[in-house]
């Protein structure tokens, strides 16, 4: 009986689309589709000459479909990190310097976040002339303002601050 070849898990394959970088950042692991809201947060749109590579949905044995993103040159900070966090709770951040991955960490969902967001509610403190920084606690599926209370689900990446 002839059976099917191997079933290959469609990684390496998919992988081999995007080529290696020699210095930067790849973001791996993110969810399917959020990969423009990823680069979004990191205020990158390629109109800078920055080079990138965006694979979107391709298959993943950790997650059904994967997006994945490399930016050329440029490492993570903290902030950046955590705010991706919010829209890409399973990314793997991989810091590659010389075509090594020197430095390999999963995202972790901060319980706030101070001055990245802003608060979609015009009636806000944080969105008036005063000098409030915004501030939201992460929750399970959003992020509620500290100030109003309003809770916001989707469109987290929207209310990013650039
Ligand atoms: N990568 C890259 N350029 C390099 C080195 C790695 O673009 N010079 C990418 C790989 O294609 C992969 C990610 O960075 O998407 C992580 O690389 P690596 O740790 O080698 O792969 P895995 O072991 O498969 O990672 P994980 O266990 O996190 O899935
Ligand atoms: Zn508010």
């Amino acid at each position: 009986m002839s059976n099917d070849h191997d079933h290959h898990d469609g990684n390496d394959d998919h992988e081999l689309r995007v080529s290696k970088i020699r210095d930067g950042t790849v973001i791996d692991h993110v969810r399917g589709g959020q990969a423009l809201n990823v680069l979004a947060i990191l205020g990158i749109d390629g109109s800078e000459g920055e080079e990138l590579s965006i694979g979107m949905n391709v298959p993943s044995d950790r997650l059904a479909r994967k997006d994945i993103v490399k930016v050329e040159g440029r490492e993570l900070s903290q902030d950046e990190v955590d705010v991706l966090s919010l829209i890409a709770p399973d990314a793997t951040i991989n810091i590659v310097r010389d075509y090594d991955v020197v430095e390999k960490h999963r995202v972790e969902r901060p319980e706030v976040v101070e001055g990245v967001l802003s608060c979609p509610n015009p009636g806000c403190i944080t969105t008036g002339g005063e000098p409030v920084t915004s501030r939201f606690s992460v929750l399970e599926d959003g992020v509620r303002c500290s100030y109003c209370e309003t809770i916001v689900r989707d469109e987290i990446a929207s209310l990013i601050d650039t």
